[in-house]
């Protein structure tokens, strides 16, 4: 009995929990069991927000890809459905994204009970091949893979043929009409459009590397449209899984950065200045990956994998592997740098998280977590320390001198402003009114 017990409680070790009780999927969803890692098809519908997410409910290290999903009406606390879609002839189901099809262009729903389009890439194991797939259900949680996919293909035969082909991103085009998707190919970003979901027509290209960012690998991107004081304007999003030694990037393989432009119903183009201000990054801290937002919503919400593939294998759990941050409200704000996203915590009431907030002076010092976390400015550079002791890891793969210590170039002057989250394992910082995030694990 008592073994039992204890055996509950270990294997619910580093879940998160609020205050001390666990109380799982409350804010930062986790899997009942198995693995999870990106958020996919984000889209929200009829009141109720879905979380599709790459699921491997065989073990808690990754495995052949499911899409998992999970329903939420307030953002705090999810409800796990049936698993959406599973491997098949085509291969795994690696990420991508979700839309409502209002205007019933697929012809797989009507008017009045529009279909969720799920668009995924097939990842074929066999000869590495990666392929954009769809799949409908105008009851979103039952879903049928349609019989013609896929509907991008990627031959391994052709001249065309790329590696790394994944990660759509669909989005509807107000300037063509239909839908446009973005996804990542290699180093760089490619655009598709379509008029029926089924056929797709490639529109343009656009190389991270040559507007001022990192050009190494890139993943799960999206395109994020804002009004700023009136003016439209676009941010490309995009997740890097980068050579370490790649560049001044030091000690971070896996992040994510953005660049703020402009979209014709084509193609991304970054502003000129992109190229002098990248790379811009969407969190300083080592845990927020894979970020994309809710389709079909007014606001621009954000929800990243709060994990890192170089350590996240090392995590004692027995059960599951892998949660998801706070959902995160963004923002397009004029600095005296420029253009720059803000963030903010998106979730009607966190009263049950504990929270924190302060203001610290240019030359200050603060530690908070019992310790854990320390936080130092220094002038106009912010660095974030973490207390790697309380890294409760095997060495494993974790270097912890490595991910100790995390530093952002301030954006306003004077005195800095800092909220933080901080529920069980897992601390989220907004500085600078939402300027600078850090998302890490602390347990
Ligand atoms: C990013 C990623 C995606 C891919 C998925 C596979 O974390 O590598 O590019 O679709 O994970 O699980």
């Amino acid at each position: 009995m008592v073994s039992a017990l204890f055996l509950i409680i270990y294997n619910e070790y580093y879940r998160y929990r609020l205050r001390g009780i666990k109380v799982r999927n409350s804010y930062h969803f986790s899997p009942a069991k198995g693995w999870i890692n990106d958020p996919n098809g984000t889209v929200y519908v009829d009141g109720e927000y879905h979380l599709f997410y790459q699921y491997y409910p065989n073990d808690i290290v990754w495995g052949p890809m499911h899409w998992g999903h999970a329903t939420s009406r307030d953002l705090m606390n999810w409800q796990e459905r049936e698993i959406a879609l599973a491997p098949d002839e085509n291969g795994f189901i690696f990420s991508g994204s979700a839309v409502i099809d209002t205007d019933n262009l697929s012809g797989f729903g009507t008017k009045e009970k529009p279909a969720m389009i799920l668009m995924y890439t097939n990842h074929d194991p066999n000869g590495n091949v990666e392929r954009q797939s769809i799949a409908y259900s105008t009851d979103y949680v039952h879903f049928t893979k349609y019989e013609g996919n896929p509907v991008i293909d990627n031959d391994p035969k052709s001249d065309g043929y790329k590696k790394d082909f994944r990660d759509p991103k669909m989005f509807k085009n107000e300037y063509l009409g239909g839908y446009s998707v973005v996804f990542a190919s290699g180093s760089m970003i490619e655009f598709y459009h379509t008029n029926d979901f089924k056929n797709w027509e490639k529109t343009g290209e656009f190389y991270p590397g040559e507007n001022g960012g990192f050009d190494d690998l890139c993943e799960c991107p999206d395109l994020l449209e804002f009004d700023c004081e009136g003016e439209k304007k676009y941010v490309l999003t995009m997740s890097c899984n980068i050579d370490d030694e790649n560049k001044n990037r030091e000690h971070m393989k896996f992040f994510m950065q953005y660049f703020v432009g402009q979209f014709d119903g084509k193609c991304f183009v970054a502003d000129s200045d992109m190229k002098e201000r990248g790379p811009l990054y969407i969190d300083y801290g080592p845990d927020n990956y894979a970020a994309v937002s809710f389709s079909n919503h007014k606001d621009n919400v954000l929800i990243g994998w709060a994990e890192n593939w170089c350590y996240i294998n090392d995590i004692p759990e027995k059960e599951y592997r892998g949660a998801m941050t706070l959902p995160r409200k963004v923002s397009l704000v004029k600095t005296k740098q420029g253009l720059r996203l803000s963030f903010g915590v998106f979730v009607t009431d966190c009263h049950a998280l504990l929270k924190d907030s302060f203001t610290m002076k240019p030359f200050d010092k603060k530690s908070f977590c019992d310790g854990k976390i320390v936080l130092e400015t220094n002038g106009n550079m912010l660095t974030i320390i973490r207390d790697n002791t309380c890294l409760k890891y095997k060495s494993g793969m974790l270097d912890k001198a490595k991910y100790q210590k995390f530093s952002a170039e301030r954006v306003s002057d004077g005195d800095c402003g800092v909220e933080i989250v901080y529920d069980n394992r897992l601390v989220e910082i907004f500085a600078d009114g939402g300027l600078l995030t850090f998302t890490l694990r602390i347990d």
